[in-house]
């Protein structure tokens, strides 16, 4: 035996505590808990409450309990924390005090700290827990891990668990797991695999605090208690967008060694807020109370999920958080994170309820307030031709028609459930929600709380409480099952991958953030409102504010250069194509814009076809640099790209859309059929002097531009506007504007982007003109612009 002197304490303590509870009641087993981690944070702010709480409302009826509190610690510190932690609960409100002392008495009686550390340990704690269950004459009901430890402590423990401490037959194990759960969806699918090699599933409830917020808790009750109202309001035709909200007012300090690895998507998004959505979202089961049901038809939800873009989110950092990263890590001056700590993300799901319904997830730490909600707001069609001061809450058409699940704080500062009252009156269940009293001045989402019916909990519980609860009553739809954890991971991978070296915008800090960190959407893309040119590099020193920020300008084979990241990039290139666009309208009445094929200008074509509201397609004609010679409907055809990125979405005139005539009489750039010719001629007689106002460029890992490439015969000089030329790759025939042709622009813009560049950038800085070996060094207007558009990949490396 380890420790004799915890042993006996623990035998007098369960034997005091047995007799005490059992009394003449007859007892359905004894459940022992084991939490582990008990001398950590979590489990001195949350989990000995919660077991408090769990003591508190099952005393005197079916079970008796024991309480083991582990760690590594010594068993002398850990004994005087236990007694400590114990000595501080109270009880709620409604609990009689004589009541309350009684019980945490005992409670305390049947908690006992004890080392648990080898595989002899978890032996020995099996051995004392079949004793104490035999000495009461019980039987045993089952035992339940609560794993309060750092992930890595996992694989050993559920090992040590399995092994020596599993109860015996007819006894349930119940193993309660803490996030993270993984980093990605490969890391999550090992951890899985390994926890799977030690239990079922059905013995692994993974938490997630937020499925025991008492307003998460209660949304599909809700949906369930109200579906006649619901039923024809929840879907795409009467719901607008739905905003799933965790905003926070304190920052990462103290725990950046975490916060580093993870950062606020992984963190809150998801999971809490994923987990919220799926609530709101899925489709509603016939019977809520079938765990089986809920999970499936939240998996259903999670297929239906349509894939994240790099376009879907925005990112912020406040802007202390690499300095305190740099403290507590021990990291040089030079070290700048890229890890957000904002996040704002657009999702949509691909059904027949919510298709083009945008759901907003966003989450922040440093931010102006502490709030959650998830809030669905309804279309509103009404028009009301009295003025609005006449309006009556519960009549007007006019008033915003929304549902609130407020998870907690901010304003209110309860959990609550808001109903619109002008949409109709919910019912809530009245022992555990109550009609929340006036609070005059309150205003809530713009409007005063008395336009809304509002319910609160009777009994406030935090979260913990609850699910320690759930996991003792084995409702397994309040935690997060494995198949459930990989669709999520699934879901955000891709997104987290895509924004891995995304530099996040910076923001200083609570009110300070002013509209810097507003967003807006169009189709699926959520950018900030605020445009504003990111920094290059962040130097050493104070964090410059958001006056400081510039795009990189320099010059490049003796033209402007402009550099940024992706994304600012591109926003810049399409607004100087937009000012372009709208000044050679001014002046000449149209725009001719000659655009080039492959895949960087694809995020260009989106930008333009869903942030340029003003720019003046009716006047713009649009012109090809070059084409693959494949069918127009073929996906490898320039055209098409253009088609699917831009013109579809775009209202230009059909009669100023210039394809090239690759296409002729049912073949492909057939020289007899003279398309480069047709072309030439098409652009003669449209664009005054073969001059277009803009040439769109890019430029190829080995110097080409255009069709034009290395060793070309045609196209680098003389008169022919347009050529048939080959190509190195697949499909090897094409048609291409020549470099005369390109050089009589008044405006040539070549956009170069990603790190695959690096290396011609570099060679193509050095060389002068040679256009037979790198044809880009060809283009140089005779009497036009030339400026160079590259994201820092291609141009730093
Ligand atoms: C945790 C996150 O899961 O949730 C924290 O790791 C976050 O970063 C916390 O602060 C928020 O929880 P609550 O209950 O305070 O809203």
């Amino acid at each position: 035996m380890r420790h004799p002197g915890c042993w006996k304490m623990l035998t007098v303590a369960m034997c005091v505590a047995l007799l005490g509870c059992l009394q003449a009641q007859e007892l359905r087993g004894h459940v022992s808990v084991i939490l582990l981690g008990a001398t950590g944070d979590l489990a001195r702010k949350y989990l000995w409450r919660g077991l408090f709480q769990l003591y508190l409302d099952e005393a005197g009826k079916d079970y008796s309990f024991s309480f083991h509190g582990a760690a590594l610690t010594s068993t002398k510190q850990g004994q005087a924390f236990i007694a400590k932690v114990l000595e501080s609960l109270s009880c709620p409100e409604d609990v009689a005090p004589d009541r309350c002392s009684e019980l945490k008495g005992q409670f305390q009686r049947l908690s006992a700290y004890r080392h648990l550390a080898t595989r002899e340990d978890y032996m020995a704690l099996s051995k004392d827990i079949e004793a104490q269950v035999q000495r009461g004459g019980l039987r045993e009901a089952g035992r339940i891990f609560y794993f309060s430890v750092p992930p890595f402590a996992y694989a050993d423990i559920a090992r040590n668990i399995n092994s020596s401490c599993r109860p015996g037959p007819g006894a349930w194990l119940r193993v309660v797991l803490e996030k993270p759960f993984g980093h990605d969806h490969l890391s999550a699918q090992q951890l899985a695999t390994e926890l799977g090699g030690f239990f079922r599933e059905e013995e692994m409830y993974r938490v997630d605090h937020y499925l025991g917020k008492q307003a998460v808790a209660q949304i599909l009750p809700f949906r369930d208690q109200n579906r006649k109202a619901l039923d024809g309001l929840w879907s795409r035709h009467h719901v607008e967008r739905v905003e799933i909200i965790m905003k926070e007012t304190v920052d990462a300090e103290g725990r950046t060694s975490f916060y580093e690895e993870y950062g606020v998507i992984r963190d809150v998004l998801q999971n809490h807020l994923t987990e919220v959505l799926t609530l709101v979202a899925m489709e509603l089961p016939h019977n809520i109370s079938s765990s089986e049901s809920v999970l499936q038809h939240k998996l259903r939800a999670f297929r239906a999920l349509r894939g994240l873009q790099k376009g879907s989110a925005v990112l912020g950092q406040y802007q202390a958080y690499s300095e305190q990263v740099r403290r507590e890590q021990q990291k040089p001056d030079s070290f700048h994170s890229l890890t957000p700590t904002f996040a704002g993300v657009l999702v949509h799901m691909d059904n027949l309820r919510w298709e083009g319904v945008p759901f907003i997830l966003m989450s922040g730490k440093a931010l102006d307030e502490r709030v959650g909600y998830a809030r669905i707001l309804f279309r509103n069609q009404a028009y009301c031709v009295q003025n609005d001061e006449h309006w009556v809450a519960d009549q007007s058409r006019c008033l915003p028609r929304q549902i609130v699940f407020y998870i907690g704080h901010g304003e209110l500062g309860s959990p609550a459930v808001l109903v619109s009252r002008n949409l109709f009156r919910p019912s809530l269940p009245p022992e555990s929600w109550k009609e929340l009293g006036a609070r005059p001045g309150l205003r809530l989402f713009g409007r005063p709380l008395s336009d809304f019916y509002a319910y609160s909990p009777v009994r406030e519980q935090d979260a913990y409480s609850v699910l320690i609860s759930h996991i003792f009553h084995g409702r397994k739809d309040s935690f997060v099952t494995t198949e459930n954890l990989l669709a999520s991971w699934g879901f955000w991978t891709p997104l987290l991958d895509g924004l891995a070296h995304e530099v996040p915008r910076l923001y200083p800090g609570g009110a300070e953030n002013g509209h810097l960190l507003d967003f807006e959407f169009g189709g699926a893309r959520l950018c900030f409102s605020q445009q504003q040119p990111e920094q290059l590099v962040p130097g050493p020193g104070p964090a410059p504010m958001p006056s400081g920020f510039q795009v990189l300008k320099a010059r490049y084979r003796e033209s402007p250069l402009i550099s940024a990241w992706p994304e600012e990039l591109i926003a810049k290139l399409a607004d100087d194509i937009e000012a372009t666009a709208v000044r050679a309208v001014r002046r000449f009445g149209a725009f001719h814009l000659a655009l080039s094929g492959g895949s960087s200008p694809v995020p260009l074509f989106q930008q333009l076809a869903t942030r340029h509201y003003g720019f003046p397609w009716a006047h713009t004609h649009l012109w090809l640099v070059d084409e693959r010679c494949v069918p127009l409907w073929d996906p490898e055809s320039n055209f098409q790209h253009l088609q699917t990125h831009l013109l579809q979405h775009i209202r230009v005139p059909y009669y100023n859309i210039h394809p090239m005539p690759v296409h002729l009489r049912q073949r492909l750039c057939a020289e007899e059929d003279q398309g480069a010719q047709t072309y030439a001629s098409e652009i003669s007689a449209l664009v005054a002097n073969s001059s277009f106002d803009l040439v769109l460029l890019g430029m190829g890992a080995d110097g080409h531009t255009a069709s034009l490439f290395p060793q070309s015969p045609s196209g680098l000089d003389g008169e022919q506007l347009v050529v048939l030329t080959e190509s190195p790759s697949r499909p090897f025939q094409r048609m291409s504007l020549s470099l005369p042709l390109i050089n009589r622009a008044r405006k040539v813009a070549v956009l170069v982007m990603g790190r695959v560049k690096r290396e011609i950038t570099v060679l193509v800085s050095r060389v002068g003109h040679e256009p037979k070996k790198w044809p880009i060094s060809g283009v140089l207007p005779t009497s036009g612009q030339l400026v160079w558009y590259m994201d820092y990949e291609a141009f730093l490396g």
